[in-house]
C-alpha cells in the first residue's frame, strides 16, 4: 500500500495548505550518524546491504520532519550490471574502470534484469515502504537519465564540463550512441519500473550534466530517449515522475513537452521566471542554493520565506527542496530550520 501524502498529491498537481519539504542527498556525510555507517562500510556495500541502505534512507527522518524519503543508493552502481567497472573513492568521488573508448565497448554492454542487478535496492525499498507507511510519509525511488549516465560511462571529466568525449561520440559515431543510448533507456525503464514495483511512491530521474547540451542537441539526441523512458515507465505504473535536468535552463521549452509529472528546478533561476518558461505545466521542486544552508540561521530563514513566497506564485503546487544535493559538511542546524519554516508556512487564500 502507498501513502496518500502532500508530497504525492503536490506531485499530482493538488495544492495543500503548505508545501511538501524534503532534501536531495538528505541522507549523507552531514549526517554523524551517516559517517558512523561509512566508517565501517564502504559506498558500494551501505548500497548493496539491504538492511545498512534501509538504516541510513531512514536516518535523516528521525532527526526532521521531512514530507518524503528517497531510498539511498546512487545512480551510478546499476551501470555495474551492464558491465562497467564502479568504485567511489574516497575524497575524489565516482571512478569508472574500464570507460567506454571505442564502438565495442558500447556493444558489449548488457541490459541487465533489475532483479539480479539491483535486487539489493528493491529489498531496501520493500523494508523502508513498510516502515514509512504507517508514518504517512513517502519513500521516492530515482535512476541516472540516459545522457547523464553515457556521461560518466565515457568518463567524461566534471572538470571540462564541456562534454567533448560524449558530444565527439554524438557527431563521429551516431550510431554508437544510438546503441548506447537505447542500451540505458532499457536498464533505467526496467530499474524504475521494478522500484514501482518494490513501493515506491513516485519516481525522480536526475540529469546532472545536460546543461552542457544546446537546445539543438537536446531536442535529437536526448529529450527521444527520455520520452522512451517515461512512456515504458507510464505504461506500467501510475507514480508521479519527476525530472531534474541540472542546469537546464536553457532547455526549459523543450523540457516541457515532456510528459512527466514535477520538474526539480536548480538555484539559478527564480520559481515564477522557470514556470513561465515550462509555460506553466509543472509541479515546481526546490529550489534554495545549497550553500546557503552554510549562512547564519536568520539569513537561511528569511531565503527559506523568499522561495517559499516565489513557490506560492507558480500556477502548480510547489515543492520545497534545495536546487542540488545536501553538501558534505552542511550544518544540521539549518536544515532544521529550513523545515521548521516550511512546516509554518501556510499559503493564504488567493483574492
Ligand atoms: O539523495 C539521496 O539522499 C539519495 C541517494 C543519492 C546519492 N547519489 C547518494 C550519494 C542520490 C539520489 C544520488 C544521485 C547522484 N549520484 C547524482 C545525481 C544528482 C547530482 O548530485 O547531480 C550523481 C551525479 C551521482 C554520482 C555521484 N555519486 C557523485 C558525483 C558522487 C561524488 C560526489 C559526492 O557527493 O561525494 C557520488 C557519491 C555519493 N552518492 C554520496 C552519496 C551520499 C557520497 C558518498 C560518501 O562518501 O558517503
Amino acid at each position: 500500500m502507498r501513502a496518500h501524502s502532500l508530497l504525492i498529491s503536490s506531485l499530482r498537481g493538488i495544492r495543500g495548505e503548505r508545501p511538501p519539504v524534503w532534501f536531495m542527498r538528505q541522507a549523507g556525510r552531514y549526517l554523524p550518524e551517516y559517517r558512523a555507517v561509512r566508517e565501517k562500510h564502504s559506498m558500494l556495500d551501505v548500497i548493496r546491504t539491504p538492511e545498512l541502505a534501509a538504516q541510513v534512507t531512514l536516518q535523516p527522518l528521525d532527526r526532521f520532519e521531512l514530507d518524503g524519503a528517497i531510498i539511498f543508493a546512487d545512480i551510478l552502481n546499476p551501470l555495474i550490471g551492464m558491465g562497467i567497472e564502479l568504485d567511489f573513492v574516497e575524497g575524489e568521488g565516482p571512478r569508472i574502470g574500464n570507460p567506454i573508448q571505442q564502438r565495442d565497448d558500447i556493444s558489449r554492454l548488457v541490459v541487465p534484469d533489475p532483479y539480479e542487478n539491483t535486487g539489493y535496492t528493491l529489498e531496501a525499498i520493500k523494508s523502508v515502504v513498510s516502515a514509512l507507511t504507517p508514518r504517512g510519509i513517502p519513500l521516492l525511488g530515482f535512476a541516472g537519465a540516459p545522457f547523464t549516465l553515457a556521461w560518466y560511462a565515457l568518463a567524461e571529466s566534471g572538470k571540462s564540463a564541456q562534454g567533448k568525449r560524449i558530444k565527439e561520440l554524438i557527431y563521429n559515431d551516431p550510431q554508437g550512441w544510438r546503441e548506447l543510448m537505447e542500451k540505458l533507456v532499457e536498464m533505467v525503464s526496467t530499474y524504475l519500473i521494478a522500484q514501482a514495483e518494490a513501493g515506491v511512491s513516485a519516481l525522480q530521474l536526475f540529469d546532472s550534466w545536460v546543461g552542457v547540451c544546446s537546445p539543438q542537441m537536446y531536442r535529437t539526441e536526448v529529450l527521444p530517449y527520455l520520452e522512451q523512458v517515461v512512456t515504458q515507465v507510464r505504461a506500467s505504473t501510475s507514480v508521479p515522475i519527476v525530472y531534474f535536468p541540472l542546469g537546464g535552463l536553457g532547455l526549459a521549452d523543450l523540457v516541457s513537452e515532456l510528459p512527466v509529472d514535477a520538474v526539480s528546478v536548480d538555484w539559478r533561476v527564480s520559481l515564477p521566471t522557470v514556470d513561465a518558461a515550462y509555460h506553466h505545466r509543472f509541479p515546481l521542486q526546490g529550489n534554495l542554493d545549497p550553500v546557503i544552508l552554510f549562512a547564519p540561521l536568520d539569513t537561511v530563514r528569511r531565503e527559506t520565506a523568499r522561495i517559499l513566497h516565489e513557490g506560492a506564485q507558480i500556477t502548480k503546487p510547489h515543492i520545497m527542496n534545495l536546487g542540488h544535493g545536501i553538501l558534505p559538511h552542511t550544518p544540521i542546524s539549518a536544515v532544521a530550520e529550513v523545515v521548521k519554516t516550511v512546516r509554518a508556512f501556510r499559503y493564504r487564500e488567493e483574492s
